[in-house]
């Protein structure tokens, strides 16, 4: 009986302990030995919001540290969430449409809120109302990493982040936002510390002026799969950015005029996947003085990126000076040359890939050969033996490898453009030629031995030469 007693005392506690309800009705994993990460995947319409699942019957709280409830048909927020110390909370993939205010006012750890993959048009100020805090405007205070992506947000209203003024990240990816009026300008602006800015898939063709004047902290940005066609000029008002992502955005020729305004800070830069991009011409990234990693792959048509795209002459400068590359990737392109100016020092980089381009092994990529092969293997043996020649027609089963270890010189095509048949057939003459030459050539000397010159010879110093050397040959010498 005792015995039983204890018993069950100790199972109760280890029950109340380890089992809150969440981790009953879903599933639940121990993290930091006490807290529990919980994710729904099942309705959970008739249990969210209830006090019980939430606060023990001593009035404390459960030590859940994430929630995650996704797939939940038709969730409605007009709850408030009870006390708790969750401080990541993913409501993602329910079909959630409205959301009441200060549902959230309660959850003041809560640092990350997803609200991605919903119906959401509209939200309110008050939906991201908090708790009273002196000298603030009510602030959900923890929450640092906002997530709206995946809804139908065509505009933001202009105080939607009053309550939330310590936000870092915030994904606004995959809304049908087109372009950024002057309400959701200014929501956007007034998150002071903004760090990170997902506008991914908006639709968007142009920023507004002077738009990354403000976020004096944004460190990402994220502009890929929009309609850009030129690098938005305010890119060069940032103070912090290092990151950029420009991917699939409709750009043609990259170049000097459309291209990109000093960003000292940028360091990273993604230039991917842009289907229509055709060329990056002179000095089109010049401006980027101290980038570190260039991605620019998967691009279909992009066949020729200058030689000085990368390089600038500053002002009264007299040589030309290049950012520090470190990482290049270049696969997955129509590349078929590149210069060797592009970068400064080909030794310096840490990663390159110039895998799956089709290159042409002649005179104009000789240094390839020459200077970068052995760079290359040494650096990343694989890629480098995958540099294959697509032209011209007879080296088309080699490798840059094949013709570094074999030390042949590559030669020119011919004039008229990348065409190898018609240079087998030069060849074929030449050879004719020559082979024609040399006898021709052989008989001239012989003829001009025997003299036979100044028989055709008929001017006068002509037939006085003839006579002298007569005269010369047939007397000997003296
Ligand atoms: C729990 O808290 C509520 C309100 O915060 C209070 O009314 C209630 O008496 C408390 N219950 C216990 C058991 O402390
Ligand atoms: C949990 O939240 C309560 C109330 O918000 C707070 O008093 C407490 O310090 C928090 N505990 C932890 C471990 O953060
Ligand atoms: C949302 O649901 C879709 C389709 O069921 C799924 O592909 C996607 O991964 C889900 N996203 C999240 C964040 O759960
Ligand atoms: C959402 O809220 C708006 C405005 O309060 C209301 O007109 C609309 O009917 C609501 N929609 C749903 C699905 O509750
Ligand atoms: C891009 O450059 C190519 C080659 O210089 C030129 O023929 C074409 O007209 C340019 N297209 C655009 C849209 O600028």
């Amino acid at each position: 009986m005792y015995v039983y007693l204890i018993f069950s005392m100790l199972m109760g506690h280890c029950l109340a302990q380890s089992n809150p309800p969440f981790c009953s009705a879903c599933s639940c994993k121990t993290v930091e030995q006490t807290k529990f990460e919980v994710t729904c995947i099942r309705d959970v319409r008739a249990y969210l919001f209830q006090d019980s699942f939430w606060i023990d019957s001593t009035n404390k709280t459960y030590p859940y540290k994430t929630l995650l409830v996704h797939n939940t048909p038709i969730l409605t927020l007009d709850k408030k969430f009870p006390i708790s110390n969750v401080s990541y909370l993913s409501l993602a993939n329910n079909s959630i449409v409205n959301i009441s205010y200060s549902i959230f006012s309660n959850l003041q750890d809560m640092i990350t809120l997803d609200l991605s993959y919903n119906n959401i048009e509209q939200i309110h100020p008050e939906v991201f109302d908090g708790q009273y805090l002196p000298g603030e405007y009510r602030p959900l205070k923890s929450l640092k990493n906002l997530h709206l992506d995946h809804n139908r947000i065509s505009s933001l209203n202009l105080d939607v982040f009053e309550h939330t003024p310590y936000v870092e990240i915030l994904t606004i990816s995959h809304n049908p936002l087109d372009k950024i009026d002057q309400q959701t300008l200014v929501a956007i602006i007034s998150l002071v510390f903004l760090k990170q800015l997902d506008l991914s898939y908006t639709g968007l063709s142009s920023l507004p002026d002077a738009f990354l004047h403000l976020p004096r902290y944004l460190e990402k940005l994220d502009l890929s799969g929009n309609q850009f066609n030129r690098i938005p000029k305010t890119l060069g008002d940032s103070h912090s950015l290092s990151v950029l992502y420009f991917n699939n955005n409709p750009l043609v020729n990259l170049t000097e005029e459309n291209g990109f305004p000093k960003i000292p800070t940028l360091k990273i830069l993604h230039l991917s996947g842009m289907r229509k991009l055709l060329s990056i011409t002179s000095r089109a990234l010049s401006n980027l003085e101290n980038l570190e990693e260039l991605f620019c792959y998967d691009n279909p048509e992009l066949s020729h990126i200058d030689k000085d795209a990368l390089s600038a002459r500053r002002d009264g400068a007299e040589y030309e000076t290049w950012p520090p590359i470190k990482k290049l990737y270049l696969q997955e392109n129509k590349l078929s040359h590149i210069d060797m100016q592009l970068i400064l020092e080909w030794k310096d980089l840490t990663e390159l890939d110039l895998t799956d381009n089709p290159w042409a092994c002649e005179g104009e990529n000789q240094w390839i050969v020459d200077e970068l092969m052995p760079i290359y293997l040494k650096l990343d043996e694989e890629k480098a033996k995958r540099l294959r020649c697509e032209a011209p027609i007879e080296m088309v089963a080699l490798t840059f490898r094949d013709v570094y270890k074999r030390q042949t010189t590559m030669r020119c095509l011919d004039l008229y453009g990348h065409r190898p048949e018609r240079d087998g057939a030069l060849l074929v003459g030449i050879l004719i030629g020559v082979l024609i030459t040399i006898p021709v050539v052989l008989f001239l000397i012989y003829v001009y031995q025997r003299h036979w010159f100044g028989l055709l010879d008929n001017s006068p110093a002509g037939f006085s030469r003839q006579f002298y050397k007569k005269t010369s040959s047939q007397d000997g010498p003296f």
